[in-house]
């Protein structure tokens, strides 16, 4: 997908010449290489691939997420015009949830069996501060 050089102000997610190195001894060395596309206010991009072809791995770049010892080694991600590569992990925590979010791959460990869905949904409410306990009470018990 061809990158325009100044991104237009309705882009909310540019992600640039990626690479992501893989640990020694891994299938290879890169899991992601040059890796360019953009995402448009309101727009839905479909990213199409073969098995381990990087897909979550860019995923998890850009939640901050990289498994220990996979580094995006090259590019930027920049989201609303800050680069998430240069995060700390706080500054990721705080964006996760809130402004970006991720349904994770497989929904069978998604989610824990031993707490009730609500629960789960009403605890990022609660991390970022947009419901109190109280508040969250009803979809605690209810979902
Ligand atoms: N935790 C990990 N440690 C080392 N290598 C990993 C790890 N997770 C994935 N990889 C490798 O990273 C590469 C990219 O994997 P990724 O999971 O991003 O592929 P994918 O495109 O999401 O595949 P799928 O369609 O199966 O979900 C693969 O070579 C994979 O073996
Ligand atoms: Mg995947």
């Amino acid at each position: 997908m061809p990158i325009t050089e100044n991104p237009s102000a309705d882009t909310v997610l540019s992600i640039r010449d990626l690479n992501i190195a893989l640990p020694k001894g891994a299938d290879r060395a890169l899991a992601v290489e040059d890796v360019s596309y953009e995402v448009k206010r309101g727009e839905i991009m479909c990213v199409v691939g073969e098995s381990g072809s990087g897909k979550s791995m860019a995923a998890n770049a850009v939640m901050g997420l990289l498994p220990k010892g996979v580094n995006a080694t090259r590019g930027e991600i920049l989201f609303e015009g800050q680069d998430l590569l240069a995060l700390t992990e706080k500054q990721h925590r705080a964006l996760r949830g809130l402004k970006i979010g991720m349904i994770f791959q497989e929904p069978m460990t998604a989610l824990n069996p031993l707490m009730r869905v609500g629960a789960q949904i009403a605890e990022v409410f609660e991390a970022h501060g947009q419901l109190t306990p109280r508040s969250a009470r009803p979809a605690r018990w209810n979902c």
